[in-house]
């Protein structure tokens, strides 16, 4: 046996029964200083681990407490969301998702890991898996959009970047990926709501990403407040213990959510905090945070014969053996390195590939300089720095943001004039504050770059909207900014995909992006002025309307498609239509079968043809892959990055499949008038899925598959893959 076996089992052997559930408790500090009653239960060995332990001071205190006062020094594990950057922000997990760029994704992690580790920490509850198909709800910020692959291959980048520092001198922290599982088909989008989807939703959009995350070196998972076919992730044996251990063969620790024991009183589940205990250790929960029913009846139930103790041990070792392998018995608290310099330069970065460009009438964008004298900065998020940093920022620092408003002004002036207005108090307001300024102001201007969207605290947990439109007079200050401009360029930020669509044409460019984080102005003002191009495309649907939600790509095809000659919309319907005149398919005759802007959607500054689609066969048996090769050329005059993007459709299945499946994607540079050739590879687990399997299956027959900008364009073809 190893020696780090070893310890774990010599420890074990020493523990007593109060000491191993010690372990078992995520206790919560929530403050720069311990208090005696806290050190009380770290001396006694009573907590295994700390949630928001703030600063380098008091994890130093805690632990020197841990290793020193408690009778085995059994180090404690220090826990802190860190869910997109630390005191640097990056963009928000759904914003980096437009970038479809795994190396960025994970280089934003290692940089805000680097940060958290200087502080002390030694795990966070990231990444964030959940597929996010109701912007409704407001965590669809913190997760990397609706499809499953580009989740998947985000969040397994993520848990590689956290957690490369490790062992190093720059440091790395642990990932606790979540929320096990279905969490984002919360009902009606509110958090916290029953998941409602199918078994093979679960199987094969719900599941992959985090089966993609724990083959990348995941050790932690934390189970979902929310409860699937009626039982509460925490009290579920089925998902935590036959899904998650069984089917996806996770072996690490998994943990509760915040109380998420005790509500399984509140669920109705439990009668009371013993048997929530009960039902949550039986389920397989780990550790509990924050709450403290194991504290207080795992000991009890052990000695009652409820629970045997091997059960116990069960989870201890696992917990030992995550603190082993963070190292954390040879250095509890990482040697002080001097802490790095904030990231700005990759903020910068990572906020220039979360822009999506949605509309460019007549290449408003890129601005040419010449020639433009005053550019007037307008609209709530003009100049927000707090805004600008989204949702889960418990240590961003407001301090370090560059507005879009000063990125302008330092970017034009003294040679340019920069005219600004913020016209509302804040997102939500009602009544523009100063018509005759907000006049004065456009007018006067060659060019109106218009910021607006949604505060931070509009989105995130528990901060979900049934109206996903601008709030406040926001439509209002649209309207009449266009009345006054020359030009008008719209620039959306916000926590969610919105709804924007009685706007669209007012505005004659617009971008749109999830919160971007510390450094949204320069990249907001770099995109403006052709130093950089909006690198991004839509992670999730853009709704034409909230009545549409949920609303993806991956859409099934029913046995009654929408087809472009049978999809009337309700104002061409003549007055007294007969029952069966038109439509008797499967969309909304208010707004039409599809969203404002689909999945993968977004403009670039050059101009990309798809040309020249070759598959290496028409046929594959099983084992052989296929090689997809495609042209791409960009025809316009300025240099452009393109997200090429391969779906597929199993034609015909045992169950119904997608009409599209995102497969694999890739970013290519190319030159004003540059071609390139590139090649995918399909093999056969690209082309299998679960349906009423619990593990996932190719089957025999054909797959159309398309090569193209976004989810509905492309090069089509087919192949079969031979039984
Ligand atoms: C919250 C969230 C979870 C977070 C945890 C600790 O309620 O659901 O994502 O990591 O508590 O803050």
């Amino acid at each position: 046996m190893d020696r780090q076996a070893d310890r774990i089992e010599r420890l074990l052997a020493e523990m007593t029964l109060e000491e191993k559930v010690g372990q078992m408790w995520q206790a919560n500090l929530g403050a720069t200083t311990v208090d005696e009653s806290f050190e009380a239960l770290v001396a006694q060995g009573a907590v295994g681990s700390v949630i928001n332990a703030i600063g380098r001071e008091a994890v130093e205190t805690l632990q020197r407490i841990a290793t020193q006062r408690s009778r085995l020094g059994i180090p404690l594990l220090i826990c802190r969301d860190v869910i997109h950057g630390f005191r640097t922000v990056f963009p928000l997990p759904l914003a980096q998702a437009a970038g479809f760029d795994e190396d960025l994704v994970a280089r934003c992690a290692e940089a805000a890991a680097a940060e958290a580790a200087a502080a002390g920490i030694h795990m966070t509850f990231a990444p964030m898996l959940d597929i996010g198909r109701d912007p409704r709800w407001g965590r669809v910020a913190e997760g990397f959009g609706e499809d499953p692959v580009l989740a998947g291959r985000l969040g397994a980048a993520m848990v590689r970047g956290l957690q490369a520092g490790l062992g190093s001198a720059r440091g790395g922290v642990a990932a606790c990926i979540k929320h096990f599982a279905a969490y984002g088909a919360v009902e009606g989008g509110r958090d916290y709501a029953p998941a409602v989807c199918s078994r093979t939703d679960l199987f094969d959009v719900h599941l992959p990403p985090f089966r993609a995350a724990i083959e990348a070196g995941a050790r932690c998972v934390m189970a979902s407040f929310s409860e699937f076919e009626g039982v509460p992730a925490t009290a579920d044996p089925w998902l935590l213990g036959h899904v998650l251990r069984e089917v996806l063969g996770f072996d690490g620790v998994v943990m509760s959510d915040w109380d998420a024991v005790r509500q399984l009183c509140v669920h109705g589940v439990a009668a009371d905090e013993r048997e929530a205990a009960l039902l949550a250790i039986r389920a397989g929960i780990d550790i509990e945070m924050f709450g403290d029913a194991f504290h207080r009846h795992l000991p009890d139930l052990v000695r009652d014969g409820q629970v045997p103790e091997s059960r116990i041990d069960e989870s201890v070792r696992r917990i030992l053996r995550l603190k082993e392998w963070l190292g954390l018995f040879e250095a509890p608290v990482p040697p002080p390195p001097s802490p790095p310099p904030p990231p700005l330069a990759l903020c910068r970065e990572a906020a220039e590939r979360s822009f999506v460009l949605l509309r460019n009438e007549g290449d408003t964008l890129p601005l040419v300089r010449d020639g433009l004298q005053t550019v007037a900065v307008v609209g709530p998020l003009a100049d927000a720095p707090r805004e600008q940093l989204g949702t889960w920022i418990f240590d961003g620092d407001p301090a370090l943001s560059v507005t879009p408003l000063a990125a302008l002004r330092e970017m034009l002036e003294p040679r340019g004039r920069v005219l600004f207005e913020p016209a509302l108090q804040h997102s939500r307001a009602s009544g523009i504050r100063d018509c005759e300024a907000l006049r004065k102001c456009c007018h006067e201007a060659d060019v109106v770059v218009l910021v607006l969207g949604e505060e931070a605290i509009l989105s995130g947990e528990a901060h979900c909207r049934a109206d996903i439109t601008l709030p406040g007079s926001q439509d209002l200050l649209v309207r009449y900014a266009r009345q006054q401009a020359q030009r008008l360029i719209g620039v959306v930020l916000a926590g969610r995909p919105l709804v924007l669509t009685p706007l669209l044409d007012q505005f004659d460019a617009l971008l749109y992006a999830a919160h971007p984080g510390t450094m949204t102005g320069p990249a907001l003002a770099r995109i403006l002025f052709g130093e950089a191009e909006p690198g991004g495309r839509l992670p999730a649907s853009m709704p034409r309307a909230v009545g549409q939600i949920p609303i993806n790509y991956a859409r099934k095809n029913t046995g009654t498609p929408p087809l472009p000659e049978t999809t009337v919309l309700m104002q061409d319907v003549p007055v007294g239509a007969g029952q069966d005149s038109f439509g008797m398919t499967s969309y909304h005759m208010d707004v039409g079968p599809d969203p404002a802007y689909p999945f993968g959607f977004g403009l670039g500054y050059g101009s990309v043809a798809y040309e020249a689609l070759r598959l290496s066969s028409r046929r594959i048996t099983a084992g052989q892959s296929l090689r997809i090769e495609v042209e791409v050329a960009n025809r316009g005059k300025r240099a452009t990055t393109e997200v090429v993007q391969l779906y597929i459709r199993d034609s015909v299945a045992s169950c119904t499949r997608p009409v599209r499946e995102l497969r694999d994607f890739a970013r290519v540079h190319l030159a004003p008038g540059e071609r390139r050739s590139l090649a995918f590879e399909l093999d056969e687990a690209a082309l299998a899925f679960c349906g009423r399997r619990e593990q996932p299956v190719a089957e025999p027959g054909r797959f159309d598959l398309w090569v193209g900008p976004d989810a509905t364009g492309g090069l089509h073809d087919w192949f079969e893959l031979a039984g």
